[in-house]
């Protein structure tokens, strides 16, 4: 037999032998609200005892009453003790210990996801979209820094759902960390079980880039906002190709991790916006970033307000704090013109406090959150169908209503709406209003591989993101699709935009292309000492990236919508092709079962290995989406992939369809 004393001693990377103080809870910081403890008595063993495995025998009696406080009043142990004190955030990559550039990377990346200036739930280790968070709790926290101060370039660091499994042998060519977030077995894939699983600590929610540590702020998400308002413009609203917003009026919810991106994209886009927030601390982060102009609760001040904008053509973001379907109901009643209409609540966790319904204010919701959450659920659903009511009104009149990829569409059907399905039965055939990526970022982005590439300047350094900037300009020819010309103009006015909270990092679409040359540019910049060592990366929410035939692949109809093949060959093959950092999840957006989605991380130390890397896995990064859904004959995906086939002809090669006149069906 074994005692814990042998157990102590055959590992020499462990949590630290001393147990640390209680970290002070600084007032305003927002907090996740309580997640609803359900286990059994016997679960709730299991819990504990899978909470203690992390700490020494000599404390457990100690920290049974406290993690047995956290589970009941907040659904969860996050071990609040193990969290270090003071605020969080993103250094400089010298500031980090490590026996590998990686190890050191993704340091910096990890503690930019929790910035309080960043972060959610900060206390909770969300980073964004209600429940996506870096790792379950604290304990692993610690455990993974531990872990990627010793690591070296001949091993690999798995992570699953949070928890470090342990440092195995491999080698340079190999990632250095693999995650996987949230993946159940299909009989078990849904939404109660996977509750259950949280609670017993044994599975996170990662979203995508919360646990798959590629967070760059709000950001990140700006630049996809602004390309879909820009493209429903142009697809819906008559705007012309080198046209924008002026004059049109854009109204939707939400001002938190994505969705606070809304107010700053209609602006670039030169827009006028109304966005409304039942959480004043987001209106105000917001206000205070400068990513929101105006904030009211007063529809009088708010519309006159927007019609000054609307009739100047002049660029305009309003935050109306309070419920969306009151502003919607007041639009409905008062015969308001909107132009574009959507909704960023996070409806793909409804029932856990992602959808305020109406009649209840921010803080009424948490406490019948804490206190009754039947009741709470009835009113969720009620407020949705009412929710869903104004939309068709506003359709009915002439507004282009786009379901953002908040399950918000599903959440109706839950809701016991069965006419928002397209074939009355279910969502299989999806629904009657368009999902973004469906109208607008499938067809005219995905299926070209167009795709939110980002890049974290990992010296901090302020001058380091222009000068990447700059060269990231170079490189793309403005002439060549419509898409190079706004993504050119994206990222020459980048700096003027403001748009970094965080870390030094910035988004740019771009195809197979121009994400490798930029790529390989960056790499040389720094191999020549321009610039400080720079982490590459994606949302996982691209072209391969994502199955969810809620949102991705929506504009898949060969069936195969409901299938994860796609994103997790996109895994395998970056971990094959040598990506530093590898991530597969269940969830995102759109919540547990409803889509399987992966990224990766880069890191450019301007060695030529690391140029290799980049020559074959960004290209396979990219294209075996635009492959997949060339497969499924999507048309545009069908044109890259002929392109492809034959300027790669003799390396690459893709499988393209035959496609069947439909009149001999
Ligand atoms: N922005 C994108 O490109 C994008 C892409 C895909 C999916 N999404 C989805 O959008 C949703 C929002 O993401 P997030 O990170 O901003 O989540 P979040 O939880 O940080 O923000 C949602 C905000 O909506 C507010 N809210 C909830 N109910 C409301 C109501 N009835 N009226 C007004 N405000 C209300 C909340 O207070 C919160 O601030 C998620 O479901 C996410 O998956 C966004």
């Amino acid at each position: 037999m074994f005692s814990n004393s042998d157990i102590e001693q055959s590992m020499t990377i462990r949590l630290d032998d001393e147990l640390p103080k209680m970290p002070k809870f600084v007032e305003g910081i927002r907090r996740a609200p309580d997640r609803g403890f359900t286990l059994s008595e016997e679960e709730t063993k299991i819990a504990l005892k899978n909470a203690l495995r992390y700490i020494p025998e000599r404390y457990h009696k100690q920290l049974i009453p406290e993690f047995m406080e956290e589970l009941k009043s907040r659904g969860r142990i996050y071990g609040y003790r193990f969290r270090p004190e003071g605020r969080i955030y993103g250094k400089s990559i010298d500031e980090y210990k490590g026996n590998c550039i990686e190890g050191k990377a993704f340091q910096v990346m990890i503690d930019n996801n929790l910035d309080f200036d960043i972060a959610l739930y900060p206390y909770e280790l969300v980073t964004y979209g209600e429940t996506g968070q870096v790792c379950q709790n604290w304990m692993q926290y610690r455990l993974i820094k531990k872990y990627l101060e010793v690591l070296t370039r001949d091993q690999t660091l798995v992570i699953q759902s949070g928890h470090p499994l342990g440092l195995f042998r491999s080698n340079p060519n190999a990632p250095r960390v693999i995650i996987t977030n949230g993946l159940m077995v299909g009989l078990f894939d849904n939404q109660k079980e996977w509750h259950r699983a949280m609670q017993l600590g044994v599975s996170n929610y990662g979203q995508m880039t919360a646990g798959g540590w590629m967070y760059i702020g709000p950001q990140g998400i700006v630049h996809g906002t602004f390309n879909t308002l820009l493209n429903a413009g142009k697809l819906r609203l008559g705007v012309a190709k080198d046209g924008d917003l002026r004059g049109k009026l854009f109204v939707t919810s939400g001002l938190g991790g994505m969705s606070g991106a809304q107010p700053k994209a209609v602006e670039i886009a030169n827009g006028v916006g109304i966005i409304a927030e039942v959480d004043y601390s987001r209106i105000q982060t917001r206000l205070e970033q400068g990513w929101v102009n105006k904030v009211s609760s007063d529809f009088k001040e708010i519309f006159d307000w927007a019609n000054d904008a609307i009739e100047n053509k002049k660029a305009l973001s309003i935050a109306y704090h309070g419920n969306i379907v009151d502003l919607l109901q007041y639009i409905v009643e008062n015969n308001i013109n909107v132009d574009l209409l959507s909704d960023q609540t996070s409806c793909h966790a409804q029932y856990d406090g992602g959808y305020c319904p109406q009649g209840l204010t921010f803080d009424e919701r948490t406490k019948m959150l804490n206190e009754n959450r039947e009741q709470f659920k009835e009113l969720v659903d009620k407020s949705l169908r009412k929710h869903y009511e104004l939309i068709k009104r506003l359709t009915e009149r002439g507004t282009y209503f786009f379901d953002y990829g908040n399950s918000f569409m599903k959440a109706v059907y839950d809701a016991g709406v069965k006419e928002i399905v397209k074939n009355g039965i279910d969502e299989k055939d999806g629904f009657i209003f368009p999902s973004y990526v469906e109208d607008i970022m499938g067809p005219m982005l995905f299926d070209y591989g167009y795709g939110p590439f980002r890049w974290v300047c990992l010296s901090g350094k302020h001058e380091d993101l222009i000068k990447t900037d700059h060269a990231a300009m170079e490189c793309i020819n403005p002439n060549r699709r419509g898409q190079d010309r706004d993504n050119y103009i994206w990222i020459r006015d980048a700096e003027k935009n403001q748009l970094v909270v965080g870390t030094q990092a910035r988004i740019l679409y771009q195809d197979a292309e121009g994400r490798m040359k930029i790529a390989l540019k960056f790499n040389e910049m720094v191999r020549k000492g321009e610039i400080g060592p720079v982490m590459l990366g994606r949302d996982h929410h691209d072209v391969s990236g994502t199955d969810s035939p809620f949102r991705e692949t929506s504009n898949i109809k060969d069936g195969s919508n409901i299938m994860a093949d796609m994103a997790t060959h996109c895994f395998a093959g970056n971990a094959a092709r040598g990506m530093s950092l590898i991530a597969l999840h269940n969830g995102g957006g759109v919540g547990i079962g409803k889509a399987i989605n992966g990224g990766f991380g880069l890191v450019l130390d301007g060695s030529h290995r690391v140029d290799e890397i980049i020559k074959s896995a960004i290209s396979w990064d990219v294209m075996s989406g635009v492959a997949r859904r060339a497969w499924a004959r999507c048309e545009h995906s069908i044109e890259t992939s002929i392109e492809f086939n034959k300027k790669y002809n003799g390396t690459d090669h893709i499988t393209i369809p035959y496609i069947v006149d439909e009149r001999l069906l």
